[in-house]
């Protein structure tokens, strides 16, 4: 039969889908940390649960690996600069959160101001599942009006250089 080769159709598709884009913050032992991520999803209803992942090479997996709750932000497409923000710095190197607006919300975390609606939550889980660890939520508290714009999705960014290789 007349099949690509599965990699590369793997990457070929998902390099064609345009998911909304997060920015995924948190805090543990007085440290703050926040990137962009693409990898996030609805997994099941009832009970509520949402499944984040974070890059095992990045700031916010090792202070999310502490932490006890996660803040999940969709962006605006006007946001495309704090999406930049979040997706090429890294928190090794930069204060991220000395460069835009946020204040301190449920269990500490830092709440971007002006995202079009976020939640924070619970971790339940953590799951090791190769270059990325999954972090099961149960969703808590949050802001979400009746209807957004346009979000920050995948091809808005997917040219970005991101602070950490993947
Ligand atoms: C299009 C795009 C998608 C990304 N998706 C994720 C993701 O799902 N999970 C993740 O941990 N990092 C993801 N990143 C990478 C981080 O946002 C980036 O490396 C960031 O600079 C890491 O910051 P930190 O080291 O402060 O955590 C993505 C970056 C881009 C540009």
């Amino acid at each position: 039969m007349d099949y690509q080769d599965g990699g590369a159709a793997f990457e070929a598709l998902v390099g064609l889908l345009n998911y909304p884009m997060f920015v995924v913050t948190t805090q543990a032992d007085g440290e703050r940390a926040g990137c962009l991520v693409g990898f996030a999803t609805q997994v099941s209803i009832q009970p509520r649960r949402f499944l984040v992942g974070l890059s095992n090479k990045n700031h916010t997996f090792r202070v999310a690996r502490n932490a006890e709750h996660l803040a999940v932000h969709v962006l605006s497409s006007r946001q495309h600069d704090l999406a930049r923000l979040f997706g090429e710095q890294t928190g090794d190197e930069d204060d991220k959160f000395g460069q835009c607006g946020w204040r301190s919300g449920p269990h500490g975390l830092p709440i971007l101001d002006d995202t079009a609606a976020w939640f924070s939550a619970r971790i339940l889980e953590r799951l090791p599942l190769g270059d990325h660890v999954a972090f099961l939520l149960e969703p808590q508290a949050g802001q979400a009006p009746e209807k957004v714009g346009r979000l920050v999705t995948f091809s808005d960014v997917n040219h970005f250089d991101p602070g950490h290789p993947a």
